[in-house]
C-alpha cells in the first residue's frame, strides 16, 4: 500500500422515497487497498456501490476520486469499474468481443485490442477460449470473462458486487485465491461486496462490517474478529456467543484491564478493550464459540459457569455443543470443536470456561 488515498466518501446518505437505505456512510480507501463490505441482504452495500460508480445519486454526502469531487460526474467520467453479481456479460458477442468491448469503444486500434484482451484472458486463466460465446461457459469461467472485461482497462479501482455468489463453494474458493492474486498482481484498488464472512476474513485488507446502511464497524480483519464493537459484529463475523454480566472489580493497567464479572451467579475475567466500564455496571460480553470449554465440574480445581448440555450437533467441518447455564434463564453457550466426537453427552453437567480473560471481550449490546 501506498498509503495515498484514491476513494473517499463523506456523510454519503441515500433513501428510495420513505425508505432510508445509506444513513451517513464515511470511508477512506488507499491505493492497493482491499476492503470488503460486509452485510447482510439489504443493508445497502449495491447501492452504496452504485452511489461510487456515479450508477445511483446521493441524496446527501460527496465522493472523491484522488481527491477530486466526482458527486454528480457521469460513470463514463469516473475511472472505475464495477463487476455485477450477475456476471452481465453481452450475450451475443463471443468471449474476445465482450473483454474488447470498452476498447472498441475507445476506438483502439484492432492490434492494441488483440493484445490487452489477450492480456486480460491470461489473467483470469483463460487463453484459449477467445471464440467461446457465453452460453458455452460455466459459471466461474463466465465471471472470470465478467472480470478480464471489467480489468482491460487497468482502471484504478475495481468495484465487486457478490462476484462469486452464483459459485458453488470449491469454486468460490478457488476464485478467490485468483481474485486476490489479480488484485495485488495489479496493484488495482479493489471494493469488494459479500455476504460470507469466511470470504471476507480471507480476502480483505479491510472489511466494513454494514448494517442497515451504516459501517456498524470498520477495521482490519483481525480487528473486527477478535475485538468485535457490538454484539451484532460478534455474531456476524465468525460464531459468538453474547453472556450477559455486571462488573464486579478490576485491576491492571488503564486501557489494559483485567476485568472481573459476574455472568450467571459465577465470577469469570474478561478484557475491558476499548470501554472502561466501572463495577456495578451492567455488561455484554462476546466469546467466540471456539474459545468456550467445557469442563467436568469435578475436575480439581476447574473453575466457569455450571451449565448442562443441551445439544451437539456436526455441521459445517464443526462439532457444535449447546450448553444451557444452570442459573441463567434461557441463556446458552455454545462451543465448537473440528473433529466429529466428543465425550459429553446431553444432560451432562458442566463447566463453561474460556483460558485467557482476552477471549471474553466487551461488546456494545443493541440487537
Ligand atoms: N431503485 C430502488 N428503488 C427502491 N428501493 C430500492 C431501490 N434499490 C434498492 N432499494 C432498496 O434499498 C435497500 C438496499 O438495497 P441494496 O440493493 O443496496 O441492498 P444489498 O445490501 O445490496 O442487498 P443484497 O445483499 O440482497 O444484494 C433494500 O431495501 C432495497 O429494497
Ligand atoms: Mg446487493
Amino acid at each position: 500500500m501506498s498509503g495515498q488515498e484514491l476513494l473517499r466518501l463523506a456523510g454519503i446518505e441515500k433513501s428510495f422515497g420513505e425508505t432510508e437505505v445509506l444513513r451517513g456512510i464515511d470511508l477512506s480507501v488507499q491505493k492497493g487497498e482491499f476492503i470488503t463490505i460486509l452485510g447482510s441482504s439489504g443493508c445497502g452495500k449495491t447501492t452504496l456501490l452504485r452511489i461510487i460508480a456515479g450508477l445511483e445519486e446521493a441524496g446527501k454526502g460527496r465522493v472523491f476520486l484522488n481527491g477530486l469531487d466526482v458527486t454528480m460526474d457521469e460513470p463514463h467520467k469516473r475511472d472505475v469499474r464495477m463487476v455485477f453479481q450477475n456476471y452481465a456479460l453481452f450475450p451475443h458477442m463471443n468471449v474476445e468481443a465482450n473483454i474488447g468491448y470498452s476498447l472498441r469503444l475507445k476506438r483502439l486500434s484492432r492490434e492494441k485490442i488483440k493484445t490487452e484482451t489477450a492480456a486480460a484472458l491470461e489473467l483470469v486463466k483463460l487463453s484459449g477460449y477467445e471464440k467461446r460465446m457465453p452460453a458455452a461457459l460455466s459459471g466461474g469461467q463466465r465471471q472470470r470473462v465478467a472480470v478480464a472485461r471489467a480489468l482491460v482497462n487497468r482502471p484504478p479501482l475495481l468495484l465487486l458486487d457478490e462476484p462469486l455468489g452464483a459459485l458453488d463453494l470449491q469454486l468460490r474458493r478457488q476464485m478467490q485465491l485468483e481474485l486476490k492474486r489479480i488484485q495485488q498482481q495489479l496493484g488495482i484498488t479493489f471494493i469488494y461486496i459479500t455476504h460470507d464472512q469466511e470470504e471476507a476474513l480471507t480476502m480483505s485488507d479491510r472489511i466494513a462490517v454494514m448494517r442497515n446502511g451504516v459501517f456498524e464497524q470498520l477495521g482490519s480483519a483481525s480487528e473486527v474478529y477478535n475485538r468485535p464493537r457490538t454484539s451484532y459484529v460478534a455474531r456476524f463475523v465468525g460464531n459468538a456467543n453474547i453472556l450477559q454480566g455486571e462488573v464486579v472489580s478490576k485491576t491492571g493497567a488503564k486501557g489494559r484491564e483485567i476485568l472481573t464479572v459476574g455472568v450467571s451467579g459465577t465470577k469469570v475475567l474478561a478484557a475491558s478493550g476499548a470501554k472502561d466500564p466501572e463495577p456495578g455496571e451492567h455488561v455484554a460480553l462476546a466469546v467466540r464459540t471456539e474459545y468456550v470449554n467445557f469442563l467436568p465440574p469435578d475436575a480439581g480445581g476447574a473453575s466457569g459457569i455450571p451449565a448442562r448440555i443441551t445439544a451437539k450437533s456436526f455441521t459445517g467441518g464443526q462439532l457444535r455443543i449447546s450448553a444451557a447455564l444452570t442459573a441463567g434463564g434461557n441463556c446458552e453457550v455454545t462451543a465448537s470443536r473440528h473433529g466429529i466426537d466428543s465425550p459429553l453427552e446431553i444432560g451432562d453437567e458442566v463447566l463453561a470456561s474460556w483460558q485467557d480473560p482476552e477471549q471474553a471481550v466487551l461488546v456494545e449490546d443493541r440487537e
